[in-house]
């Protein structure tokens, strides 16, 4: 009896120190693991190696769930990149007679009766024929670009109206799904007077970015 009492207490000892552990230290531990992902995340974003080569792997591309938040900017610039540059150009100033610069246009900037629904609308649904840039005619096509994200879309056009001394407000990603969904009727590029037709839509400015300079 003696010698079972022992063993009974003995084993009580190895169950205290086979518990687990507190839930206030796993809790403790997961908040720091977390806090270092979020820390990396959002300090390292500025050096990450995708930002600066545009072949490298694509964050926001192909429907990628949790990407790291990045400025839309620097996102933007990377898409501009891989997508529009051959046309516009890295300065945004296009070619003469060909294509059309981004730089100071009237469609970029949203100014007078363009809306920032023309915008987004040539961009998703593209463009043919007579088209009058900054005074200037060009009479070409360019491609839908409805295969890119809401927020691709929205990324490169905060781009654009932000680079080369464009100073307009950042386009929301929500704003390009309202877009999209008034034009998913749309199977033919645009038309100058097509787009034109349409009436001028100019959504709230998004709190913290620049004014436009009229
Ligand atoms: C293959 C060449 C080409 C590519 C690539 C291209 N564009 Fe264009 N873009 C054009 C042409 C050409 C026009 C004028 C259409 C016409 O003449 O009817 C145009 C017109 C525009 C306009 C309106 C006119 C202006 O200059 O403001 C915008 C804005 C624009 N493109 C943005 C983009 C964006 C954003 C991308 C990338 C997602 C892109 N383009 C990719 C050829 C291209």
């Amino acid at each position: 009896m003696n010698h079972d009492h022992h063993i009974h207490q003995h084993e009580n000892g190895t169950e205290e120190t086979n518990r687990p552990l507190s839930p206030w230290l796993v809790g403790a531990f997961m908040l720091s693991l977390c806090w270092g992902g979020f820390y990396l995340a959002f300090n390292s974003g500025g050096f990450r190696q995708d930002v600066y080569e545009s072949n490298a792997v694509n964050w926001a591309g192909g429907g990628a769930q949790a990407a790291a938040p990045v400025d839309p900017k620097v996102v933007g610039k990377r898409l501009y990149t891989q997508n529009c540059v051959v046309c516009h150009q890295p300065t945004g100033m296009g070619v003469a007679g060909q294509f059309p610069p981004l730089v100071g246009s009237e469609y970029v900037l949203s100014q007078g009766n363009m809306g920032e629904n023309h915008l987004v609308m040539l961009v998703l649904n593209g463009l043919q024929g007579h088209f009058m840039v900054k005074g200037q005619a060009y009479n070409n096509a360019m491609v839908p670009w409805k295969q890119l994200s809401d927020e691709q879309i929205a990324d490169i056009l905060t781009y654009i109206r932000s680079d080369w001394g464009n100073n307009a407000p950042a386009i929301t990603p929500d704003f390009v799904t309202q877009i999209r969904k008034e034009t998913a009727a749309t199977t033919d590029s645009y038309t100058q007077e097509q787009l034109m037709a349409m009436p001028a839509i100019k959504p709230a400015t998004v709190p913290g970015s620049s004014p436009v300079k009229k």
